[in-house]
């Protein structure tokens, strides 16, 4: 018996010595704006709706921290935070791709790809939008989006197309101007263009997505993009338009494991909870927290998906905390009760109140409409009547009605922006808990980079041969707007209300 037991634990130990296993595959989760504050919040809702201790499904794959200043400031964006995740590289916040003198560099996903790896950009937001653009394309500027779209299908990209499957929001971005919900500045019909010249398998229907979900059978070159914009906060999501985060994620996983098994290789696929973010510039809780809930489902299903392909690796980090999120204000207080009411986010229930203004009601009517539908619907059941005049005279209803379910939740948000706190480090699979500890988020994508055996010198090098691209990106970088630079974030919700 003793023997036995002795033998086991030595062959335990001398795997690692003998055998220098690495990944076949790659995942990196991105979970934009989601903060230590953020796990708290979900788990401590989850313990009420549970009557029970529990944890969330990512407190058993915490591996570290990771800090996330950029070059130009301590407080990133997602753009500079994609860039030094996907290049292992620090530039200016704004830039995607490009060095801090707008200089491209090679990404993670295109050395993939230049090693006949599958790749992969599964998104709720825009895919146009920074995070899956620093991994895919170059511009000096985030806002460039009908360029990343390009860069994107392959048009107008260095190497030619790099990624194999996309899901995500952003259609506006792959239709002409003359198309009343083009978000385009030209009228190139980049959405024919990428099937007719690039062999995109191109659809925005949910059926077609089941279809392919359920027969696993697929054209690649595949994307997914069911939604103009960004698609829904969980919250709101019609499961009837668009599947969740957790469909999306474990089909693009299928669907790149059979091709890449096909071709004797393996995939890098870029997954990203975009929307946690949103949430938090809104200073919303609801939406925060449902599209945390949605995070934590995603993550469980690629954790149980690696379980059956142990060849796999998974990395997870946030590019940066969002909104100063404080659970306690006052001192003590924080009833997580209060969120469990609402059944969308505050920017639906602002919409409500806005269509409702609209009617041909009686000012009564009208009152005691905002008071059920609007204070009602979004789980504030007891307005005064200081609070509604206060409605009617905010910039923005949305994040008024968040402000106010938070205060009643004693959750405070510091800042509309970004903060500098460091982020959780996630890590599932090959290797990983080699990888515990505080990093810097270039060093993620080195260690990355390293186990999958790529060289991201020679992508970088291939991508700055190319004199013409670089000197597009070069010319286009004094003539973009310096002072958007600054902004860091201009979310839709934001926008509209806050004028920055
Ligand atoms: C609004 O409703 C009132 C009474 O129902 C009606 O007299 C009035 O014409 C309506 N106004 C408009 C603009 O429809
Ligand atoms: C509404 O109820 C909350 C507790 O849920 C309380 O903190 C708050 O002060 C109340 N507000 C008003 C205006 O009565
Ligand atoms: C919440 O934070 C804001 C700053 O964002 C501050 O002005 C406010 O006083 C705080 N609320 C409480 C109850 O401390
Ligand atoms: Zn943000």
């Amino acid at each position: 018996m003793k023997f036995a037991r002795q033998s086991i634990l030595l062959a335990a130990t001398a795997i690692p010595m003998i055998r220098a296993v690495k990944p076949k595959n790659y995942v990196f989760f991105l979970p934009d704006g989601y903060g230590p504050a953020s796990e708290t919040l979900a788990r401590d809702y989850s313990n009420y709706v549970d009557s029970a201790t529990v944890k969330l499904p990512v407190d058993d794959l915490a591996i570290g921290y990771v800090r996330t200043k950029s070059w130009d400031s301590l407080v990133t964006d997602s753009a500079a935070a994609a860039t030094s995740y996907a290049c292992g590289i620090k530039t200016n916040n704004g830039a995607i791709g490009v060095d801090p003198d707008d200089i491209p560099c090679g990404t993670i996903l295109e050395a993939a790809k230049l090693e006949g790896y599958l790749t992969g950009l599964v998104v709720t937001s825009r895919i146009t939008h920074a995070s899956p653009a620093g991994f895919a394309t170059h511009v000096p500027h985030r806002d460039m989006e009908s360029e990343i779209a390009e860069q994107l299908v392959g048009y107008s990209h260095p190497l030619g197309r790099v990624v194999d499957i996309m899901m995500g929001g952003g259609k506006c971005f792959f239709l002409p101007k003359s198309n009343k919900d083009s978000c385009r500045h030209d009228d190139m019909d980049l959405w024919s263009v990428a099937e007719d010249v690039y062999h995109w398998t191109m659809t925005s229907s949910r059926a077609d997505f089941d279809d392919i979900r359920d027969s696993g059978a697929v054209h690649i070159p595949f994307a997914f993009i069911p939604s103009m914009g960004h698609m829904a906060y969980e919250v709101d999501r019609d499961p009837q338009l668009e599947p969740s985060l957790t469909e999306m994620a474990t089909t693009a996983l299928d669907i790149l494991h059979r091709k890449a098994e096909q071709q004797e290789t393996g995939f890098f696929l870029f997954i990203e909870a975009s929307r946690i973010d949103h949430g938090s510039h809104a200073h919303d809780p609801i939406a925060h927290l449902h599209d945390i809930l949605e995070f934590n489902r995603a993550m469980l299903a690629v954790k149980r998906w690696i379980g059956d392909h142990e060849d796999t690796a998974l990395l997870a980090a946030a590019d940066h905390e969002c909104g100063g999120l404080t659970l306690g204000v006052p001192d003590y207080a924080w009833y997580p009760y209060v969120l469990t009411q609402a059944e969308h986010s505050a920017k639906y229930y602002a919409a409500v109140y806005e269509d409702i203004l609209g009617f041909n009601y009686s000012a009564a009517l009208k009152e005691s409409s905002i008071v059920d539908r609007v204070f009602g619907g979004y789980g504030i059941y007891n307005v005064s009547l200081t609070e509604m005049a206060r409605l009617a005279i905010t910039t923005s209803p949305a994040v008024f009605l968040g402000e106010l379910l938070s205060a009643r939740a004693g959750i405070n948000w510091s800042t509309l922006g970004h903060t500098a706190v460091d982020v959780t480090l996630f890590g599932h699979g090959v290797n990983t808990d080699r990888f515990v500890g505080n990093y810097d988020n270039t060093e993620v994508c080195h260690f990355m980079t390293d186990q999958l055996g790529f060289d991201l010198g020679k992508a970088t090098k291939l991508l700055q041969s190319d004199k013409s691209f670089a000197a597009s990106i070069q010319s286009k970088a004094k003539s973009k707007n310096f002072l958007r630079r600054f902004q860091l974030e201009h979310e839709d919700d934001i926008l509209q209300a806050h004028n920055h």
